[in-house]
């Protein structure tokens, strides 16, 4: 470990929370070295922009915040881009943005040190090989929340979705090993953090080679002080029966599964190389709510696939109404080069406008939906952990085991602390609540 200054380093994160927690290390990885983390851009020594490549728009945001950042550079700053774009466009980014001196992908982290150096002394470097072995396991990443932390506990993908660049972007899946998840989740419970999210492209197909998912939740939901464990996002088809048992029995694994459906019409799903039907999706919903009753469910829907017809995204609606999700996030289908689906025929693309009139309509669904199950759940009281002084900045931000958003009334310094909460008003899609009865964060044996 060095320890000489080297100036400071500011890293602006796009895209989901796998990035998020990269940038975790990024940071970490960087301070070893010298790099003092820094919240804005100006002034920056080093700059890195973390990108996402999911859709179009994501890689646009990108580009266009390049050129902005121009304007905070001092003429020996390190421009850096890592991530999914880095490694999607790879040497290709730095012919595009002249000022860019180094494109690395999710893999390369460990060069980081290095690359800026030699950055530093005039050179422009890609580096965008897949490192199958490589979890940055002696990396001690940087949190800045001292109330959650993201665990990942898989790189990669392997379902090959034919829509989705992330198998190119991320490589293939791999996992870490169990007892390095458990001693990262100690770690952070040590440090007063009480609720933790594993991560993973497809986080319940985790398989360390002798421990599956099942395994994992129980054991990282067993560390003393932790008291709730998420995860983010699983697969339909990976939750086994041990999972699901797991996830039951397991009293810290949360109320709340984010279980991407993408679409409703089984000929969709099938041409979008979902391995599951409409009626398979549904069984899986089943199966969690009998294990788990008052499971909250939330989920990614797709619009304007190529070959979607209006018959389908009428099964989309319905599945939508069937299952009563809590919440969605909603995209419109944007083309990625190289996946299978821009190869599909030209006929079966959905025009830009028919596309964004079922986006706009599959929204009012949800919404009404939401805002109808939150309406009913007004008088009921949740146990809340206080996250953060909310945006506007005269409430407390908090969330229930449900994933709920709650504003309460409070101080500061109850940022960490579990309060139970009676809910009182809703916007339709988050709450308002009144404090019952308090409880302080205080670690758990057990
Ligand atoms: N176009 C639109 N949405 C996409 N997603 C993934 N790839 C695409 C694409 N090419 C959505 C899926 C996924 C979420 C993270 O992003 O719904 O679950
Ligand atoms: Fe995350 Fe996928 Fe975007 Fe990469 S492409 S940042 S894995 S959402």
């Amino acid at each position: 470990m060095e320890s000489t200054s080297r100036g400071t380093v500011y890293i602006e994160t796009y895209g989901c929370q796998m990035n998020v927690s990269d940038a975790e290390l990024m940071y970490g990885r960087l301070a070893e070295y010298g790099y003092q983390p820094v919240d804005q851009p100006d002034g920056a020594d080093v700059i890195l922009v973390n990108t996402c490549a999911i859709r179009d728009h994501a890689e646009q945001r990108v580009i266009g915040r390049l050129g902005e950042l121009k304007r905070f550079m001092k003429p020996d700053t390190v421009l850096g881009v890592t991530g999914c774009m880095a490694q999607r466009l790879g040497p290709a980014l730095l012919e595009r943005a002249k000022h860019v001196d180094l494109v690395i992908g999710p893999d390369g982290y460990r060069a980081l040190p290095s690359l800026i150096e030699g950055a530093r002394a005039g050179e422009r470097v890609a580096r965008v090989d897949f490192d199958l072995e490589e979890h940055y396991e002696d990396f001690h990443a940087r949190r800045f929340d001292g109330v959650r932390a993201w665990i990942p506990v898989q790189r990669g993908c392997d379902y090959k979705c034919t829509y989705c660049i992330v198998p190119m972007t991320r490589g293939p899946e791999r996992s870490r090993r169990l007892a390095d998840v458990v001693r990262e989740t100690s770690e952070v419970a040590a440090h007063g953090i009480t609720e933790v999210t594993l991560l993973g492209q497809t986080v319940n197909s985790y398989h360390d080679g002798e421990h599956d998912f099942a395994d994992l939740l129980r054991a990282v939901g067993a560390v003393p002080g932790i008291r709730r464990v998420r995860f983010t996002s699983p697969h339909p088809n990976d939750f086994s029966d041990r999972v699901i048992a797991a996830m039951a029995e397991t009293p810290t694994v949360c109320e709340h599964v984010h279980l991407p459906m993408q679409s409703g019409s089984s000929r969709t799903l099938k041409r979008m190389l979902r391995r599951y039907t409409r009626e398979g999706y549904m069984e899986c919903v089943a199966r969690l709510r009998n294990a788990i009753p008052g499971l909250a469910l939330t989920t990614d829907i797709i619009v304007g696939f190529p070959g979607e017809t209006d018959e389908d995204f009428e099964e989309t609606l319905s599945a939508v109404r069937e299952v009563g999700f809590d919440d969605a996030f909603t995209f419109k289908f944007s083309p990625r080069e190289g996946t299978p689906a821009t190869r599909m025929p030209e006929h079966l693309m959905v025009p830009d406008d028919v596309a964004s009139e079922r986006l706009e309509r599959l929204i009012a669904v949800i919404r009404e939906g939401t805002r109808s199950r939150n309406l009913a759940l007004l008088g009921t009281r949740h146990e809340v952990l206080v996250e953060k002084v909310s945006r506007r900045g005269t409430l407390l931000q908090g969330r229930t085991r449900h994933h709920r958003t709650v504003l309460i009334p409070g101080k500061e310094s109850m940022i960490g602390e579990y309060h139970t909460v009676e809910l009182t008003g809703t916007t339709g899609s988050t709450f308002t609540g009144a404090i019952v009865s308090a409880r302080q964060a205080l670690p758990m044996a057990g």
